[in-house]
């Protein structure tokens, strides 16, 4: 899609926990889209560990599906957790698996990414390893505004919604960015 064309994300939590406060983020990322973006949630609790024999058999479909959920996308929105200062297995795992050939489809893909966690550091250092990652697979994440939310507990309500209005403006305003890095990316492609 080009110009001024609507814009569909495809969003990923890292988490799979019910009450995930990255899945709530994410959440509310689809009701701040600004106008002209969609945001479709991807459910990755199906995939399967990565195993080279298995794929050799053929991808199995929750990988198809992700594949091409990733692929028609005009651009990825990753929220997830640090875990032991780096990315959650079962985030990586799916990166992993669409990550294998044919057509990887992270390739020239406009990304951001986003993450909570009740401690202060608000997820950079897993931000910074899935930067790291990227670069390997071409997906063109966005620099900035950056979004660490830290001290989660207190932002969320119990069902994990995000209720606290500066946090809901952050991700509006990244989303914003995000829009315009996308069209930026349509734009050159
Ligand atoms: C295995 C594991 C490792 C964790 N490591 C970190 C960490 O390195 N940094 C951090 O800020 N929080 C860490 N935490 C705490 C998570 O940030 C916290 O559980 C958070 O709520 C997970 O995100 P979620 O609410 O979206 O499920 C870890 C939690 C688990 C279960």
């Amino acid at each position: 899609m080009t110009g001024d064309s609507a814009l569909n994300v495809l969003g990923i939590s890292g988490s799979l926990r019910a009450k995930s406060f990255n899945s709530g983020a994410l959440r509310a990322a689809r009701e701040l889209a600004p106008d002209g973006m969609s945001i479709d949630i991807a459910d990755i609790s199906r995939i399967p560990l990565y195993n080279g024999d298995v794929e050799a058999e053929g991808m199995p479909e929750a990988v198809v599906q992700i594949r091409g959920q990733i692929a028609a996308a005009d651009g990825l929105l990753i929220v997830t957790p640090e875990y032991n200062y780096s990315i959650p297995g079962v985030l990586k795992n799916a990166i992993d698996w669409a990550s294998r050939p044919p057509e990887q489809p992270f390739d020239g893909k406009p990304m951001a990414i986003m993450g909570a966690s009740p401690g202060g550091s608000g997820t950079m250092r897993c931000q910074y390893q899935l930067r790291q990652a990227f670069i390997f697979l071409n997906g063109l994440i966005m620099n900035r505004p950056e979004v660490m939310i830290s001290g989660a507990s207190a932002l969320f309500d119990d069902d994990a919604n995000l209720t606290d209005q500066s946090t809901r403006e952050r991700i509006g305003t990244c989303l914003e960015a995000f829009a315009d890095w996308i069209r930026a990316r349509q734009t050159v492609a």
